[in-house]
């Protein structure tokens, strides 16, 4: 399992759902009760987690577009959510679901985000991603809010990932194994040079001094031994090899963290932003 492969984003939806900030995701939702109509721009939405996690918080009448640059996702995302919905119909340009009471269109487009950071329809009303923010630059960052601030646009980031690991029992590699992870996460991600572990502290600065109101916090995986515990250690592992950690001590480390991982935090922030 690799990468943002749909069955990774599958194995992770239900731990981004625990994760998510309450307070951010209560505010969001304050923010857009009187509203009858939202429509709804996620960045790179992978297979439509944000959708399944966001619409019950959001009116009753919702159009979303899901961008991103890989097919495969947008493909699985249109799959999952007919799955997810109530009633679902599929036409040319989209789906139209039922879910409970909320009516939602959906529309995917295939586009590469680093190269157009602001490619919401123009009459969007919010903009969202989930996981995306520590792959960008702080250079896109910055031309993201710029965009985003010039239409006083609203924009829901969560899980931003800020690599703060915690594990028990504790295993004397730890401290050297998340420091290779955090230089591999600063690596470039197709957006320029990684914000990686600051991404979503920068993020904010950025937002704020573009006159956004936060709400923002903290929004960890807490994992108990399971398959995503599994494929977390694994893929840290594997990153912390690519930055040449001793081979024979990171397997060591790895069948550790595999068989007596207890419980393992993975750090991330959420935010939404709002000019008042
Ligand atoms: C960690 S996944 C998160 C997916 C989804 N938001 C979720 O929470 O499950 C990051 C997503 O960003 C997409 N992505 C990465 N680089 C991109 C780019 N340059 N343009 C558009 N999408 C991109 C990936 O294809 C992937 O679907």
């Amino acid at each position: 399992m690799s990468g943002f492969s749909p069955a990774w984003l599958t194995l992770r939806e239900p731990a981004d759902r625990a994760a998510r900030n309450r307070d951010v995701m209560a505010r969001c939702a304050l923010t857009f009760a009187a509203r009858a109509r939202l429509k709804v721009c996620d960045l790179g939405a992978g297979t439509g987690a944000s959708l399944r996690a966001f619409a019950d918080l959001l009116p009753g009448e919702q159009e979303w577009t899901l961008i991103d640059h890989d097919p495969e996702n947008l493909a699985a995302a249109l799959t999952a959510l007919e799955a997810w919905a109530d009633e679902a119909s599929r036409h040319d340009a989209g789906l139209t679901l039922q879910h409970g009471l909320r009516r939602i269109e959906v529309r995917t487009e295939v586009r590469d985000l680093a190269k157009t950071p602001a490619c919401w329809p123009a009459d969007t009303d919010l903009v969202t991603a989930s996981a995306l923010f520590d792959l960008t630059s702080a250079a896109w960052i910055k031309r993201l809010v710029a965009s985003l601030a010039a239409g006083r646009l609203p924009l829901l980031a969560t899980l931003t990932a800020d690599e703060k690991l915690s594990a028990t029992p504790p295993h004397p590699l730890d401290k050297k194994v998340a420091a290779a992870f955090r230089q591999h996460q600063s690596r470039d991600k197709g957006f320029g040079p990684s914000a990686g572990a600051d991404a979503g502290r920068f993020l904010e600065q950025t937002l704020e001094g573009a006159g956004y109101v936060l709400t923002a916090g903290e929004s960890p995986w807490v994992l108990e031994p399971s398959e995503l515990l599994r494929a977390t250690v694994e893929g840290i592992a594997a990153a912390a090899a690519e930055t040449g950690l001793e081979s024979d001590a990171l397997a060591e480390w790895l069948e550790h963290r595999r068989h007596a991982t207890e419980r393992l935090t993975v750090g991330h922030r959420d935010v939404f932003a709002r000019i008042l």
